[in-house]
């Protein structure tokens, strides 16, 4: 498991501006499976690819209203990581710091982490399917998914599914965090699925440092400066934990 260089302690503590990215690797070790690890139980026959996209919810609402209701359930089961607390701490000691989210499991937040960029919402918000507003979770009906009290129409998941658009604000301030920032930290995602995976690519054309941490190599590693191989729960308290030491 890769230890911390001490250069790249040095860059952090001489940096302006850090964006980090988080991806599902990081709730893995909340005990929430990331995407590409099979699913459990009744919903092992599907992929999430097959089920977060509105065609799915359009042929099945009642099917993908359970499974967000079962990945509900996990999430609020479940605690942060150490990885999710450590990066809390290091927004409190560095001097600029952003935290864009692929995740929808809100687990930053309740690691204290403030205005997270959530890129691709959050699964305990609903949302009206019709007017794409933030609706108030109603108390347990026989309908399911439930109703929008104000248009009738149903109700899902705040997320954003495979084939819809970044909500606009979150598209905007990620991009502005991956373009001002000197260090961009990308954690436990696969960088596969755009536009996410094209913020390393805005931090690098404007001079970023790039740092990967992920037990796996992916399609950025080669172009980091600092790949380090290992779990954002081994890694990240060692970073925080380096960075509040006296220099
Ligand atoms: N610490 C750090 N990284 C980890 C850990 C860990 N403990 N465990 C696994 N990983 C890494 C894996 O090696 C993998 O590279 O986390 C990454 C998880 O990748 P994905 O499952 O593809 O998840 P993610 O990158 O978040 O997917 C991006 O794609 O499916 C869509 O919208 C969905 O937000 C998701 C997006």
């Amino acid at each position: 498991m890769a230890r911390v260089p001490p250069q790249l302690i040095e860059t952090l503590r001489q940096s302006r501006e850090v964006t980090v990215l988080t991806g599902s690797g990081i709730s893995a070790e909340s005990g929430i499976p990331t995407f590409r690890d099979a699913q459990t139980g009744i919903w092992a026959e599907f992929r999430p690819e097959d089920l977060a996209t509105p065609e799915a919810f359009a042929s099945n609402p009642r099917r993908v209203w359970d499974w967000y209701a079962w990945r509900r359930e996990m999430v609020s089961e479940a605690q942060p990581s150490p990885g999710h607390g450590a990066l809390a701490r290091m927004a409190r000691t560095l001097s600029g710091f952003n935290l864009i989210t692929q995740n929808v499991d809100g687990l930053h937040q309740r690691a204290g982490s403030k205005d997270v960029i959530e890129y691709h919402g959050n699964i305990m918000r609903d949302k009206c399917s019709v007017e794409d507003v933030v609706v108030e979770r109603p108390a347990p009906g026989d309908e399911v998914p439930p109703r929008c009290p104000a248009c009738g129409g149903m109700l899902r998941p705040d997320v954003v599914w495979f084939g819809e658009a970044i909500p606009a604000a979150a598209l905007e301030s990620a991009q502005l965090a991956a373009e001002r920032c000197d260090v961009f930290l990308s954690i436990g995602t696969s960088s596969l699925v755009y536009p996410a995976a094209g913020l390393m690519e805005i931090a690098l054309r404007n001079g970023a440092t790039l740092v990967e941490i992920n037990p796996a190599q992916t399609p950025v590693t080669k172009l980091a400066e600092f790949a380090l191989t290992g779990t954002a729960g081994a890694i990240l308290p060692q970073l925080s934990a380096a960075l509040l030491e006296p220099e």
